[in-house]
């Protein structure tokens, strides 16, 4: 158990207004870039939010990060849920994003609105992210009143199909299909699109010409937002970090060295010490005192 306060004291971020997704399209009129980490616990996403990040996305990429499977596509959509319904109860500011998981909309379009009504309904989602130019599926979410942002390039969910994770848009006709299926995804009403994994220069092509913002990861600077898997960023993933991902802590060894001091404390009778023991009464302590001496005699 701890004690730990963590439902008091919710601060209400009120000087900043709640990012909404007409308030994405305001950012990129305006060219004020769009800030995104993906989150997956109360704890993360309260210090994500009270950081002044514009946009969570519970990632299926806590199938790999949090749950240590090795890739995306085990992960239902019952765990997603229960995760976004913790990153939902510690955001104030920050537009929450649910990632629908592989095989909750691979189906008929009718299953994939069931779905993400899920996320809405019963997680507090405000958006649902899916993977591919799924068009007809954009169009229906978007008639349902659900917001939508789509997600192209490297896709993550694809990685059968892909042979791997690697690069996307290399081509003339993968660009071509790539501008395409950005285009048709917005055109359907998508609110904003994340390019993953593509040469910066199509990224750069793709923004310019989409009336909604681009959220890249692995895709250069020009995009509308930048997106990173929080684990990426501070350094909590036991593995070399990919080419498009600056660490910018290091939580790891910090977590590392907090534990293994906790060990050689206990293993030492160093923790915990008297100040952190609570205490009977004087007179309590007394008469326990006493009566012990009495069993002992
Ligand atoms: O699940 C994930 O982490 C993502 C990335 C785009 C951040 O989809």
């Amino acid at each position: 158990m701890s004690l730990t306060n963590f439902s008091g004291g919710l601060p209400a971020n009120t000087s900043l207004p709640k990012v909404t997704i007409p308030a994405l399209a305001e950012m990129k009129r305006q060219g004020k870039p769009i800030s995104a980490l993906t989150a997956y616990d109360y704890a993360t996403s309260r210090l994500v939010d009270e950081a002044g990040i514009d946009m969570i996305l519970v990632g299926d990429s806590l199938a790999m990060v949090v749950l240590g499977h090795e890739n995306t596509l085990a992960i239902t959509v019952d765990e997603m849920l229960h995760h976004t319904r913790a990153v939902r109860r510690a955001v104030r500011r920050a537009l929450v994003v649910a990632d629908m998981p592989f095989g909750s909309y691979h189906g008929s379009v009718t299953e994939g609105v069931a779905n993400a009504v899920r996320f809405v309904k019963e997680a507090g989602a405000e958006a649902v992210k899916i993977e591919g130019g799924r068009v007809e599926l954009v169009r229906a979410l978007t008639e349902a009143e659900i917001p939508v942002i789509g997600h192209l390039g490297l896709t993550p969910q694809s990685i059968h199909r892909m042979g791997g994770y690697r690069v996307q848009g290399k081509s003339a006709e993968a660009i071509s299909r790539l501008r395409n299926d950005a285009l048709e995804l917005a055109e359907a009403g998508a609110g904003a699109v994340v390019l993953e994994g593509v040469p910066r220069e199509v990224a750069a092509a793709i923004t310019a010409e989409l009336p909604v913002p681009t959220i890249g990861i692995g895709a250069g600077p020009e995009c509308d937002g930048q997106i990173l898997v929080v684990h990426d960023l501070l350094n909590l993933t036991f593995a070399p970090t990919a080419k498009f991902v600056r660490r910018y802590a290091d939580v790891g060894s910090l977590m590392r060295e907090a534990i293994e001091h906790y060990r050689e404390d206990v293993e030492h009778h160093a923790f915990p010490s008297d100040q952190e023991s609570y205490h009977l009464s004087e007179s309590m302590r007394r008469s326990l005192e006493e009566r012990n001496q009495v069993i002992n005699d």
